[in-house]
C-alpha cells in the first residue's frame, strides 16, 4: 500500500525508516520531508495547511494511510478532513488533539476524572493571576494555554520571575496562545515519558523514553524541543508503567470517549515521577522528537501494521514487542539554537559517522545544495546508537558525533547522564 507521511523533522525520518521495513509498504511519500527522507521515499512539495490539496494528492496516488508526525496539522483538523473524505489517518481529530492544544482543557479533564497532576488554576486576566501567584508563592509554574513551540512554560524559582512571566504572557509574548494562562504547583521528581498507541477505545503501552529539554550540559540554559533522549527509561519500572496506564492513560481514553472525541494515534504522556507516584505534566498528541528516534529503532513489530490498526480502531490485545537494547540519540543543533539558529553552514563526514557500528543518522533541519549538506534549521541532525547499556549506546553515539565535521553546530555532551550514573552505581 501507499503511505503519505507528513512532517520534515528527525522524528519523521525515524518514522520513515520504520515504515520502510514493513512488507505491506509499496510507496512512501513524505510531505515535505528532508534530505534524509528523500533517500528512502519520495519527498513531495505539498502545502500541508491546504487540506484539499492533501486530499487531492491522496486520491491521485492511492494513499491507504496518512501518518501525521507534528502537532500543528492535528490541531488544525487535518485528520477530520481526511476522514470526512474517506482517507484513513494515524493521528487524533482536532477535538482529540486538544489534549495537546489546550493545557486548560487537559487540566480540567484531569480534575474531572481524578487523574494525578499538579494542582492548578486557569486565568484570562492578569490581576487575578498575580493575586494567585502572591498567595501561593514560588517555586511555581506559569504556562501559556496554547501551543508555544515548547517555550510557553516558565518554571519560576522566585515570585518575581513568576509575576514577570504572567505579565509577559498577558502582554502577548505568545500571541493568542497566551490569552489564557495556567498556573500550577511545582512538582519535584524525575521526568520521563510514556507513549501509548491508541485506537479510540484501547490504549496499548508502547515504549518509554527520557528527553533532555534544556540546551546545556547538566540540564542548564533555556528549554528546547529536545537535545537528546534514550529509551527505555528504567525509572519507568513495570509497576510505574502499570500505574500510569491505570491512573492516567485509561481514564483519559474514557474521558475522551465520553466527550465525543475518542483519541486515536500516539499519546505521549510527559510524567513527573514524584514521591507520591507518577503525575501527568502534559500530554502531546503525537510521537516525540527526538523520542521517536530512540523508540522506533527498538520496535520489533511492524509499525505500519500497528498504525493501520490504530487508525481502523482495532489494535491487538498484546503490546508491541521491543528489543531489550537501549537506544540513545544526540541532537546536533545549529549555533545559537534555541534562539534564531545560524543556518547555511556546511556539514561534512556524515557518512563516516553513519558507518559506526549500531549508529543511524536522521536528518531534521538540513538541505542539499550543489552536492553539499547545509544546516537549514535549529535542530539539524540526530545521531542515534544502539547498545547493551546506556553507557555503551552513549559511547557509540558520541564516537559517531565526533566524526562529523560541522563547525557551525553544537550538541550536549551528557545525554543519558542520569541513567549512566545509575548504571555505574549499580555496577560498583
Ligand atoms: P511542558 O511544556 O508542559 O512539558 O513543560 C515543559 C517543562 O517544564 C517540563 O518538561 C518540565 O520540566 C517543566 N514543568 C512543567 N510543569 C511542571 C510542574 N508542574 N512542575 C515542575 N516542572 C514542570
Ligand atoms: N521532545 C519533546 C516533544 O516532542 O514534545
Amino acid at each position: 500500500m501507499n503511505v503519505l507521511l507528513i512532517g520534515s523533522g528527525g522524528r519523521e525520518h525515524a518514522i520513515a525508516i520504520a515504515l520502510k521495513k514493513s512488507p505491506l509498504l509499496k510507496r512512501l511519500y513524505i510531505a515535505p520531508g528532508n534530505p534524509g527522507t528523500a533517500r528512502i521515499g519520495n519527498n513531495v512539495d505539498l502545502d500541508v495547511a491546504d487540506h484539499s490539496g492533501v486530499i487531492d494528492f491522496c486520491r491521485e496516488t492511492a494513499i491507504a494511510l496518512v501518518v501525521i508526525g507534528p502537532e500543528q496539522p492535528l490541531i488544525g483538523g487535518l485528520v477530520d478532513e481526511l476522514e470526512k473524505r474517506g482517507v484513513l489517518a494515524f493521528g487524533p481529530t482536532r477535538a482529540a488533539a486538544q489534549l495537546e492544544g489546550s493545557k486548560g482543557f487537559t487540566k480540567d479533564l484531569c480534575r474531572d476524572y481524578r487523574i494525578p497532576t499538579a494542582r492548578y488554576a486557569r486565568f484570562r486576566a492578569l490581576e487575578p493571576a498575580m493575586h494567585y501567584l502572591r498567595e501561593n508563592g514560588a517555586p511555581i509554574v506559569v504556562k501559556a494555554d496554547g501551543l508555544a513551540a515548547g517555550k510557553g512554560v516558565v518554571v519560576a524559582q522566585t515570585l518575581a520571575e513568576a509575576e514577570s512571566a504572567a505579565q509577559a504572557m498577558f502582554a502577548g509574548a505568545f500571541g493568542a496562545s497566551g490569552a489564557e494562562v495556567v498556573i500550577e504547583e511545582y512538582l519535584e521528581g524525575e521526568e520521563a515519558s510514556l507513549f501509548a498507541l491508541c485506537d479510540g477505545v484501547r490504549a496499548l503501552p508502547f515504549a518509554t523514553a527520557q528527553d533532555h529539554k534544556r540546551v546545556g550540559d547538566g540540564d542548564t540554559g533555556p528549554n528546547t524541543g529536545g537535545m537528546g533522549a534514550y529509551s527505555p527509561a528504567s525509572v519507568v519500572t513495570p509497576e510505574v508503567e502499570a500505574r500510569v496506564m491505570n491512573e492516567i492513560i485509561a481514564p483519559t481514553m474514557r474521558a475522551m470517549r465520553e466527550r465525543g472525541a475518542p483519541f486515536k494515534g500516539a499519546l505521549y504522556a510527559g510524567l513527573m515521577l514524584t514521591r507520591d507516584g507518577p503525575k501527568l505534566i502534559e500530554y502531546n498528541c503525537r510521537f516525540g522528537d527526538p523520542e521517536a528516534q530512540v523508540i522506533l529503532p527498538r520496535l520489533e513489530d511492524d509499525l505500519l501494521k500497528l498504525m493501520l490498526a490504530a487508525a481502523r480502531g482495532d489494535l491487538p490485545q498484546d503490546r508491541p514487542r521491543f528489543s531489550p537494547l537501549t537506544a540513545l540519540t544526540v541532537v546536533l543543533a545549529a549555533k545559537n539554537y534555541p534562539g534564531t539558529p545560524m543556518t547555511g553552514s556546511e556539514i561534512r563526514k556524515v557518512e563516516s559517522a553513519a558507518a559506526v557500528e549500531g549508529v543511524t543518522i536522521t536528518h531534521a533541519g538540513t538541505r542539499e545544495e550543489g552536492g553539499k549538506l547545509l544546516a537549514a534549521g535549529g535542530r539539524v541532525l540526530n545521531v542515534t546508537a544502539l547498545g547493551e547499556s546506556v553507557a555503551e549506546a552513549q559511547a557509540r553515539a558520541y564516537a559517531a558525533v565526533d566524526l562529523i565535521d560541522w563547525p557551525g553546530g553544537f550538541c550536549r555532551r551528557d545525554i543519558g547522564w542520569r541513567e549512566v550514573a545509575r548504571e555505574h552505581n549499580y555496577i560498583t
